[in-house]
């Protein structure tokens, strides 16, 4: 329904992220239309190298989805992960205190998945649009605009599903006294590294050293995804290969640290870390989802799943919206969401309190030791932790909602 600039959809998506390609796919499924617009290019969105581990549940969404087949055959199932702590590594056994794993398979693949599985079923997605602003979205007939290669462009629609990230337009749309803002920002950051060598490890260890937190992470059989607590004043720059590798084995743990290869990075970025929620996530005609309504610091491995149960949710609200007008999903939205993101801000500060430095504090040093201690020994422990960590349950259908309603 083109006309010159102008295009009608049901839904606008702003940002073609894991939360607009999914949320894309999950419409598509439902039937209902959407237009994906994001701001870089295709490619530049598949050069970010992002998380690695994924819940039980997020790999079921994209089974759902259909989409999921290189997943299976690329992605590695992770029955445990394991802790650093003064020297030694110590193995929480997450499938047999709570009968889950993870998969441990990139956002890249992920994202790459989503993006053909979109041009496969012949959806729009508009990439390299710049000036993206939102319109409307407190009335009945929202509209977006941007421009591209010079030319303007509006898509007028029922919907806008703010999915660009923690920087995106959507959230700065909000007049700032309607937002309630929840922040914590940490004084560190990650630095991450990308390398073309085998891993060394067979599950991903979260160390605590006294030199800074590390995590040994992995892509493939071939490839290693690592991190390194670092200053927030750290340029990427500041960090050839051969300190990095110099550190991370200071910090990972003497058995691993003598076989570690300090293979050429193939990607190094350095990423803040902070905790961020806003409340609600629903403005009018406007949803907020993913990084856009909320950030985690990534030693949790929340962010990314995170975003999938946000948009699952939209996606059942706006399904039972166009099946039936009712508005109540919609309505509901937003505290839904919020039930599951504070649990895994919880979660997520928590592993970050426990396994980084905070300079200057002793009582927090002894604190994190008690708390570590105490988990090594603790099953009951062990379990809360596993039940976090692989992801707690994304709570009932709308359409069981409505089955128990009517019983
Ligand atoms: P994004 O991925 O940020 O996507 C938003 C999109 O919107 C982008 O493509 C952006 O270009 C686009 N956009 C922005 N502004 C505009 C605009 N004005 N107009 C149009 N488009 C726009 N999570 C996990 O679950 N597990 C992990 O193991 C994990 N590890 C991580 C490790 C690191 C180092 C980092 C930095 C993050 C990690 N995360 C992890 C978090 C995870 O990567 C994010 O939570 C996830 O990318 C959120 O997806 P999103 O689609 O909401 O946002
Ligand atoms: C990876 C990232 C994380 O934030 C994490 O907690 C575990 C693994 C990764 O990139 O592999």
């Amino acid at each position: 329904m083109s006309t010159g600039t102008r295009t009608r959809t049901q839904v606008a998506i702003v940002g073609s992220g894991p939360a607009g390609l999914l949320l894309g796919q999950l419409l598509h499924q439902a039937g209902i239309d959407a237009i994906i617009v994001e701001r870089h290019s295709a490619e530049y969105v598949l050069g970010r190298i992002r998380a690695g581990v994924l819940e039980q549940g997020t790999v079921e969404v994209l089974d759902r989805l259909g989409v999921s087949s290189r997943l299976h055959a690329e992605g590695s199932i992770h029955e445990g992960v394991e802790i650093g702590f003064r020297g030694r590594r110590h193995r929480i056994p997450l499938k047999t205190l709570v009968g889950k794993a993870v998969t441990v398979y990139g956002q890249t693949e992920i994202t790459r998945d989503l993006m053909e599985a979109r041009a496969a079923c012949g959806a729009t997605a508009v990439y390299e649009a710049v000036d993206v602003e939102l319109h409307d979205w407190a009335g009945i007939s929202p509209k977006i605009s941007y421009r591209r290669h010079g030319v303007a462009y509006e898509i007028a629609c029922d919907f806008i599903a703010g999915c660009d990230g923690y920087h995106g337009v959507s959230r700065r749309s909000i007049p700032p006294p309607a937002l309630n803002i929840f922040e914590r920002v940490y004084p560190f950051g990650w630095l991450g590294v990308l390398a073309d060598v085998p891993p060394p490890w067979q599950e991903l260890i979260y160390a605590n050293s006294e030199r800074g937190f590390a995590l040994a992470s992995l892509r493939s059989p071939t490839r290693v995804r690592c991190y390194v607590q670092c200053s927030l004043d750290d340029r990427v720059d500041d960090w050839s290969d051969a300190r990095f590798w110099d550190e991370f084995r200071r910090r990972i743990g003497e058995e691993i640290a003598d076989r570690v290869i300090a293979a050429p990075s193939i990607e190094k970025s350095i990423a803040p870390l902070r905790s961020f929620v806003v409340e609600p996530l629903r403005y009018g005609r406007l949803f907020l989802a993913g990084d856009a309504a909320h950030i985690v610091p990534p030693t949790g491995a929340k962010g990314l799943n995170l975003a999938v149960s946000d948009v699952f949710y939209l996606h059942e609200a706006l399904r039972d919206f166009y099946r039936e007008r009712s508005e109540r999903p919609l309505e509901e939205y937003s505290e839904r969401c919020l039930r599951r993101i504070w649990k895994a801000e919880r979660f997520s500060w928590w592993m970050t309190r426990q396994l980084h430095r905070f300079p200057g504090d002793a009582f927090a040093a002894r604190m994190q030791e008690t708390e570590l201690e105490y988990l090594f020994e603790s099953i009951a422990a062990q379990t809360s932790m596993a039940e976090n960590y692989v992801g707690l349950p994304f709570g009932p259908s709308t359409d069981s909602l409505r089955t128990h309603a009517a019983a």
